[in-house]
Formats: C-alpha cells, structure tokens, sequence
C-alpha cells in the first residue's frame, strides 16, 4: 500500500476504530454496532437502545439517528452533502489544512464506489449531470427489457440445483442472479472464472462501506480495486471499439462522463448491483422460513409477492445505512450542526420506527404502509437500481418457493462479516422435491 494511502487509512478508518473499540467496551450503542457483532448478527435491540437515546444521538465522531422522520428529511435536505471522510473533496466542508487535503485526495483509491467521482459521494451540480446521464440507461424500457433474463437466469439456476439435496443457498442462487443480471448491463460475459473473480472482488472491497475498517482489511481492498481498475479500463476499451446493447455502451457511446466518472460508475453499478440484491434474496429467504404463515399467504396469493419483498426491505434492511455532511451551520432536531458533522442515518431503524410503522418488529407482508421504508435511501441519491431490485427479488422468491416447497434451512445460517452490507454469507438449505419449471 503507498504511504499516502496508509496516511489516509489512519485517519479515515485507523483513528476512529480505536476510538469506536474503546466505546464498544464501554457500551456505546453506535460503536457496538459499527464495530461488534451485535451489529451484523442482530442490529436490532441495539438499535432500539439508539431510539431511547433520542433523535440525534452524539457518538464519538459524528451524530446518529434512527428516527424516520429525521432521517427523511435529512436526506432530502440540500443543507446536506454527500459524506466523505476525511473530507477530500470540498474546501470549506471541513477544516483541514490544504496540504493534508491535497495528501488525501491523491489517495482516493480508483475505482473505488465509495470515493468521488463515484454518484454516491458527488453534490449538485456534478451529481445531478452524471446521475442524469446514468438515469437514461436505467429508463423503464431498459429495466422492461432485462424481465426476460431475469426469468431466464432464474429458471437456468434452479434447474441446476438437485432435487432434494442441500445446498449454500447464497452461493448456488442468491449470489448468481444478480450477478449475472448486473454482468449483462455492462457487456461483461459470466464465465464460472469471472464469476469467482467478481464475487472475490465484491467480498474483498464491500467492507470499505463500513466504519474502523481494520488495516489488513482496507490493504486487501486497496489491491482489489487496482484490479478493478484494469479490468474496467479494458472493458471501456472494448466497448467503445465494439458497443453492444447494454447500458455501459450507452454511457461509453454517449460520451458525456469523463474517463474517471465513467469507471467509477460503472464500478459502483456492477458492486451495488450484486452486492445488494444477494441480501435482499437471502434475507428474504431466512425471513420467510422463519414466518411460515407468511409463506402460506404468499402460497395462497401469489400476487402479494412483491408487497413480501417491500416487507423484506423494510424488516431486515439489505443496506443499513448512510450518512450525510452538514455543509453549513443550521439547527435540527434541537441540536446545532457545524458545516462538516456528520449524521448517520440508520435506515434499518427508520424502517422500525413504531411512530410510522405499527408494530414495527412483526413481519407482516400486509400491512398497508410497507412501502413507505427508507431502505433504498430518499432524496437526490435515492437508489437508481430500486426497480430492478425489486423485480429480482419479486421473481427469484416466489419461482424458488414455488419450484421447491418443502425448501427447509439446513444449519445456521452464517451473516456477512460486515455492518453495512447486511445479509448472509452462507445460507445452508435442504431443497427437497423439485416442482418442474410451469411451461
Ligand atoms: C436490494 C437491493 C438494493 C438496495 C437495498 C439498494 C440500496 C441503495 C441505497 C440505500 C442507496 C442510496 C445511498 C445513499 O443515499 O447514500 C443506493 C444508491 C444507489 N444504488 Fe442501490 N440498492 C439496491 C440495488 C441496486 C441495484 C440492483 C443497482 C444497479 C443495478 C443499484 C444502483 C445504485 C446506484 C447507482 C446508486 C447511487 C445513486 C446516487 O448516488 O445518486 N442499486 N442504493
């Protein structure tokens, strides 16, 4: 790792790791989350600890909520900025000197979707110009377009998997049709070594989500991303002597980002893409053996499977949070933000506020409101791919209980090591009799 990235290492992971490690031990419901198991095992009854604690809660490096209408609002609030730690972007976020700033920005690593110019951390104007050029590759039309591989994929997947034997669920399924979905939107072929390759990358550089990522962890992730960083230089090169019909050939073709903007989106599609959906499909899977009455409805009336998926969303969040800047001095919730504080928003939590949804901690696919969860975020970065996760999730579910209905876990299902990203990085099932694909 060069120097300059271990300088920033330290001061955007190393530093407030250790100070989140001594508050854990000492209890601190936000540190125990970003940094104990309690977070990526069971963030639940921590986070209803955050919610007695108030609306904005201070923690040792930032502020947190768990409040739904806060956390709304903050996301829709232009008082707010994308988060990047330690700010590198933008001088006046937060006060640094220029020369450690200048330091850090040459240690933005490439590729990466959790440093600029990736979406994810740009403001207007830049964000709106490039969210709206992504924006016109994942049109209705397009997202209409990707329906027929989807049920292809599916059914490709589980005819695959043995009739009544035991499989990793994750890796045999959840994993796989994301992946393939996402690889086809940017013209990349899944052979089984590009397949290992990408799920490998996707482990290796998901933790960068997190906070107090440990030293080993974010070298690994350093390494990982200059591979990405090839792959994808070659991958634009081919596409643009060769464009197919895909959404990267758009962006490519159309010319309107920059050679870095066009790499690190098309980075953070292909990990948002796969990284995400594979939660939503186990979680959704875990949560549904878990409540067989649920399942039964759903059995019984096929056509709730989507408000199932809403459910899933909203009960157990495949991405539990994201955070925000304060870019100038105001007052919120009774609490006065400097340009540069940070709040976390807790978008698991949201989804549990017993203020919007009644009876928050059942999992109930009807109840009337399950929409309304804050699970792909709200505001100018509310997620591009939400309609294309929505209809994965919708159709990898209910073909996989219909085709194998006696489905039934076969050992304890193993969660991600991670807080962020959350959902299960194995997911051990007996499949039982195989219904035949209907014709
Ligand atoms: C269950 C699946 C998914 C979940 C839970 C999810 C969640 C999220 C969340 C919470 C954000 C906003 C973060 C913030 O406000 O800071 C986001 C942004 C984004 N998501 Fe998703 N996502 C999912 C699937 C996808 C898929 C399938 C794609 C692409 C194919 C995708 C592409 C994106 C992009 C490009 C952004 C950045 C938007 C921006 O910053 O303007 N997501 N997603």
């Amino acid at each position: 790792m060069k120097p300059r990235q271990w300088i920033r290492w330290t001061m955007e992971q190393g530093m407030p790791r250790a100070m989140l490690r001594r508050r854990a031990r000492r209890g601190d419901p936000f540190a125990r989350l970003m940094v104990g198991s309690e977070g990526r095992e069971n963030p639940y009854p921590v986070v209803e600890e955050l919610r007695q604690a108030g609306r904005l809660v201070p923690t040792s490096i930032n502020w947190v909520t768990v409040d739904y209408e806060l956390s709304r609002s903050i996301l829709r609030d232009n008082r707010f900025g994308a988060f990047i730690t330690p700010d590198i972007n933008t001088p006046g976020k937060a006060e640094m000197p220029d020369s450690l700033r200048r330091l850090l920005r040459s240690a933005i690593l490439p590729a990466n979707p959790v440093d600029p110019p990736s979406l994810l951390m740009l403001d207007p104007p830049d964000h709106t110009r490039v969210r709206k050029s992504v924006s016109a590759a994942f049109t209705p039309r397009a997202i209409g377009k990707l329906r027929d591989r989807v049920e292809s994929v599916t059914t490709e997947l589980l005819d695959a998997l043995p009739a009544n034997g035991t499989v990793d669920l994750i890796e045999a399924f959840a994993a796989q049709l994301p992946m393939a979905l996402i690889a086809e939107m940017l013209g990349v072929g899944v052979d089984s070594e590009n397949r290992e390759r990408f799920l490998s990358w996707g482990d290796r550089v998901t933790p960068l989500l997190d906070f107090g990522v440990p030293l080993r962890t974010y070298r690994l992730a350093a390494a990982t991303l200059a591979q990405v960083d090839a792959f994808l230089d070659n991958l634009i090169t081919e596409l643009r002597a060769n464009p197919g019909d895909n959404i990267l050939s758009s962006l490519v073709t159309a010319n309107e980002l920059d050679p870095d903007e066009l790499k690190s989106t098309a980075s953070l599609l292909f990990g948002a893409g796969f990284e995400t959906t594979v939660n939503l499909i186990g979680n959704g899977v875990t949560q549904l053996l878990a409540h067989p009455d649920q399942l039964e409805l759903l059995h019984a009336e096929p056509a709730l499977w989507p408000q199932a998926v809403e459910e899933v969303l909203r009960f157990d969040s495949p991405v539990q949070s994201t955070a925000r800047m304060a870019l100038c001095e105001m007052e919120i919730a009774g609490v006065t933000l400097r340009p540069g504080n940070v709040v976390v928003m807790i978008l698991a939590g949201a989804n549990r506020d017993p203020k919007i949804f009644e009876n928050p901690n059942a999992f109930d696919i009807t109840r009337a409101n399950v929409k309304e969860h804050l699970s792909f975020s709200s505001g100018p970065h509310v997620c591009l791919g939400a309609s294309l996760a929505r209809m994965e999730g919708a159709y990898a579910l209910r073909t996989l209980f219909e085709r194998f209905p006696d489905l039934r876990l076969a050992g304890t299902p193993e969660r991600r090591l991670q807080f962020n990203l959350h959902g299960y990085a194995h997911l051990p099932v007996h499949l039982g009799r195989q219904v035949p694909a209907a014709a």
